[in-house]
């Protein structure tokens, strides 16, 4: 898969902007603020139909105007594929895929798949469990749409859940029948999802435990990534049955899926308090680039593979590791942004990679 072309219109700090890309490598380089993320951004958006940075499609609208379009076209086994997205203030977003409305986006998902890191990619070690279950949960979703659609289900019903449950508690009475009927939805999704997580991890945690061993320069170290389930050893349906009572009295329901979670250990402690900062980040360039190599491996192509400013965090022998990837075609086409040219271009020329460089300043650019 190559993506050959990217088209904005009033997206973001773009009014209206094309840019063609020939060499598997770009660097969008420039001033902070200039507009370099956003263009990750849009070809993120083109992938899984939404942004990395603002949930709110209306805030990626232009200030000032009604709606915002990005086109792309991409290379697939040598033919072009259109896709373009498209979102007017007020209304439903459109994904077209050669010219064709597409009407389920999560069949859509998956199909131009991509990686992408960037420095907020800490927080996976940081936060909470929400963010790293959104990890897998994209993660899963590019690469099984079967997984997204149950993921969807699993979210509408419990929603649905969660505020009969309020109901009752305002009302001082349970309609049971009600909350059946949503268990019946629930449980099926939740056991689906559960299965994959957990047959994912088996081949995601080699995967990754050897790319963690390529980056670190010390001595072999034991990190691993433990799931953590309510649905464990333990069978959902009666898990609802038993938590009836707590739920009703919670008014949100206690037990499921939503609650699971990815522990990051190093020798069995959690990487977030006992790793160094070294440790952490050659944790989270593991944990993307067997991203990539399982997206790789199930789609049997490589996904577009983003880096954002990521030469701030890193040190050059970590750079310079993910370069050696990159020019040993363990990758495909890869972006590039950094906000210092000439240390972009330096490490370019020192791992000898012929690259397009786009210079970005305030929402246009100029090619070099
Ligand atoms: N909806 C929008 N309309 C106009 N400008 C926007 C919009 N959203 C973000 N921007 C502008 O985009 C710029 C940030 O772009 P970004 O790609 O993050 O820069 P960087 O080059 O640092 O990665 C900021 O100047 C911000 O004001
Ligand atoms: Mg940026």
């Amino acid at each position: 898969m190559f993506l050959q072309t990217l088209s904005l219109l009033n997206f973001k700090n773009y009014t209206e902007a094309t840019l063609h890309f020939d060499q598997p490598i770009c660097c969008f380089l420039g001033n902070n603020g200039s507009g370099k993320t956003n263009l990750l951004d849009a070809i993120h958006y083109l992938s899984v139909t939404k942004s990395a940075v603002n949930p709110s499609d209306v805030q990626n609208i232009k200030l000032g105007e009604s709606q915002f379009m990005i086109k792309g076209r991409f290379k697939m086994n040598e033919k072009t594929k259109e896709v373009v997205c498209s979102f007017q203030s007020g209304q439903k977003k459109i994904i077209r895929e050669d010219g064709q409305d597409c009407i389920k986006f999560s069949e859509h998902v998956g199909k131009y798949p991509v990686v992408l890191i960037v420095p907020q990619d800490i927080e996976l070690i940081w936060d909470g469990s929400e963010v790293r279950r959104k990890f897998f949960d994209s993660l899963l979703s590019q690469i099984d749409h079967s997984y997204l659609e149950n993921l969807i289900v699993y979210a509408n019903f419990l929603k649905q859940r969660n505020s009969a449950l309020k109901m009752f508690a305002e009302r001082g009475h349970a309609d049971r029948d009600l909350l059946a009927s949503y268990n019946e939805k629930i449980i099926p999704a939740a056991k689906f999802i559960f299965k994959k997580r957990k047959e994912f991890l088996q081949e995601f945690i080699p995967t990754f435990q050897k790319h963690y061993q390529n980056l670190s320069e010390a001595k072999p170290e034991n990190m691993d990534i433990q799931y953590r389930s309510d649905l464990e050893d333990r069978d959902f349906t009666e898990l609802l049955t038993k938590n009836l009572l707590r739920d009703i009295q919670l008014q949100r329901t206690s037990c499921g899926i939503h609650r699971d979670d990815f522990l990051f250990l190093l020798n069995g402690n959690e990487v977030k308090r006992f790793g160094s900062q070294g440790q952490q980040k050659s944790f989270l360039i593991a944990l993307k680039l067997a991203e990539f190599q399982m997206i790789a491996k199930k789609k049997k192509f490589k996904p577009l593979l983003l880096l954002d400013d990521i030469f701030d965090k890193l040190d050059d022998t970590r750079i310079d590791k993910i370069l050696k990837l990159v020019s040993e075609d363990t990758f495909g086409q890869l972006f590039i942004t950094d906000a210092r040219p000439e240390r972009c271009r330096e490490i370019l020329s020192r791992m000898n990679l012929n690259a397009d460089v786009v210079m970005v300043e305030n929402g246009k650019f100029t090619i070099s």
